[in-house]
């Protein structure tokens, strides 16, 4: 093990970890394979950190798989992705009805667009597992927008009290993410350093964390530095530290 174990207790683990997936055509072009095969060793990869996380104890993980903005993407790549959640979903079904899903999966997004048949297996996969949430609780963000977001918990605000002044809690209250602690960590891969949209509001207070890997890279092994970097760091929420 090559990072210090001790920073992997549970005192020092962030509660709720965000992850941005990024550089799975950048992995896919250094190994002359096509964007998709990136995609789809970056499912293979969050699996692993599914596992590893729940392992680790750690509550509340966030996937951020396909903004509002990826949409501008070629559509056989759109197309590719929109197969890829679909089989995804399918994988954690049959797992669902063999007993051996153990984690509660939510979906965090504009789910409107979605057809009738994925919505369905959204629907089955949150309230099957839903009876899981005192393990691991892993959010898919899937057509998911930090300012869409808080524009949707402003608009239906709005809706319900009109002439009303609005509050932060408010909007805390209508996200997607709903009562979900704030993320106290965003991992991003591949050596990007913006979020890219992702978790705008509920990220005030995040540790950033860079990872320089490809998220088909991003091991278990590497989470750890993470959380050991992490573990390091002294969070202040604007007030002093001593
Ligand atoms: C992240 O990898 C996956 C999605 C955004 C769906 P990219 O597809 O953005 O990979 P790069 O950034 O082009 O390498
Ligand atoms: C962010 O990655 C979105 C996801 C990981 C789903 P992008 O590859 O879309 O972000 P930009 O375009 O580099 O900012
Ligand atoms: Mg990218």
């Amino acid at each position: 093990m090559s990072v210090n174990e001790n920073y992997l207790n549970s005192a020092n683990l962030p509660v709720h970890i965000g992850f941005i997936m990024d550089g799975n055509g950048r992995w896919a072009k250094a190994r002359k394979l096509t964007r998709t095969h990136g995609h789809s060793a970056g499912v293979t990869a969050m699996e692993k950190i599914i596992r590893h996380c729940g392992d680790l104890g750690i509550r509340y993980v966030t996937f951020y798989a396909f903004s509002t903005e990826n949409w501008s993407r070629p559509k056989a790549e759109v197309d590719f992705l929109m197969n890829l959640f679909s089989t995804y979903m399918d994988k954690i079904i049959s797992d669902i009805k063999r007993g051996k899903m153990e984690a509660h999966f939510r979906f965090i997004g504009n789910l409107d667009v979605f057809s009738n048949s994925f919505r369905e297996k959204i629907q089955y996969i949150s309230e099957k597992t839903a009876e899981n949430s005192s393990n691991i609780t892993v959010n898919v963000a899937v057509n998911y927008g930090g300012r869409a977001e808080i524009v949707h918990a402003v608009n239906s605000f709005i809706s319900e009290n009109p002439n009303k002044i609005i509050t932060e809690k408010d909007i805390t209250e209508r996200l997607y993410t709903g009562l979900l602690p704030d993320p106290d960590m965003i991992i991003r891969t591949a050596g990007e350093s913006r979020l890219s949209n992702f978790l705008l509001w509920q990220g005030s207070y995040s540790e950033i964390y860079i990872a320089s890997v490809c998220w088909p890279d991003f091991t278990p092994d590497e989470l750890d530095k993470a959380l050991e970097d992490y573990g390091r760091r002294t969070r202040k929420f604007g007030g002093l530290s001593e």
